[in-house]
C-alpha cells in the first residue's frame, strides 16, 4: 500500500530547518509530499539538508530572521521558486544563556528577542502577506516552549509539584 501523501503539491516553508526539530518537519513534510524550503542562518547544515531531501523536493535559502529584510527575501524566494506558500512554519529559536539575573548578559537577552519573538513576527507578517495576495487558506505554526511561560527554576519548581 502506498504511504499517505498528505501534502501533495502544497508549499511549506520552514525557518531554522538545517537541524533539530524544523529539520526533522522538513522531512516529514517532503515524504507526505511537500515541496520544502529549508531557511536558516546555517547554509553548511541547511544545504546538507536540501540536498538529502532531494532537488525535486527540496531548496536552502539562507535567512537571517533577525533581519526583517532577509525575511521578506526568503518569502519572496518562495512564491517566486513554488508560485505559493501553504504552509508557514516559524521555528528558528535560540535558548540563550540560562544565567541568573543577577548574572544575565544583556546582549545575549536582546539575541534571544531578535531572534525569537521579533523574528517570528517578521516570518509570520511576510508569510502572511504571501497567503493574503494570493488568497490562499493557509497554515501558519509557531514553535514556542514552556520557557516562554515559565522561568526555569519554575519548571523545576513544577516538575516537583507535579510528581509529588
Ligand atoms: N529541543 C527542545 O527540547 C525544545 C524545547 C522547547 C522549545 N524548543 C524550540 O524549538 C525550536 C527548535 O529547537 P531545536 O531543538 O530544533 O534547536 P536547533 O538548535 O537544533 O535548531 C534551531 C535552528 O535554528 C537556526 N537558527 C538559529 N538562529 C537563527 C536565526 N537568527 N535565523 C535563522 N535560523 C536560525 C539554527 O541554525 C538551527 O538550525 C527553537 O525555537 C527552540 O527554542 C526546543
Amino acid at each position: 500500500m502506498s504511504k499517505p501523501r498528505r501534502l501533495h503539491g502544497k508549499v511549506a516553508l520552514i525557518t531554522g530547518a538545517a537541524s533539530g526539530i524544523g529539520e526533522e518537519t522538513a522531512r516529514l513534510f517532503a515524504a507526505n509530499g511537500a515541496y520544502v524550503v529549508v531557511a536558516d542562518i546555517d547554509d553548511e547544515l541547511g544545504r546538507k539538508v536540501a540536498a538529502s531531501i532531494g532537488i525535486d523536493q527540496a531548496s536552502f535559502h539562507h535567512c537571517d530572521v533577525r533581519d526583517e529584510k532577509q525575511v521578506e527575501e526568503m518569502v519572496s524566494y518562495t512564491v517566486e521558486k513554488h508560485g505559493r506558500l501553504d504552509i508557514l512554519f516559524s521555528n528558528a529559536g535560540i535558548m540563550g544563556s540560562l544565567a541568573s539575573i543577577l548574572s544575565l548578559g544583556i546582549s545575549d537577552f536582546d539575541d534571544v528577542f531578535a531572534t525569537n519573538v521579533r523574528g517570528v513576527v517578521g516570518t509570520i507578517k511576510h508569510g502572511a502577506r504571501a497567503m493574503v495576495e494570493k488568497n490562499i487558506r493557509g497554515s501558519i505554526i509557531c514553535t514556542t516552549s514552556i520557557s516562554a511561560m515559565i522561568g526555569g527554576g519554575e519548571v523545576e519548581q513544577l516538575k516537583a509539584n507535579v510528581t509529588s
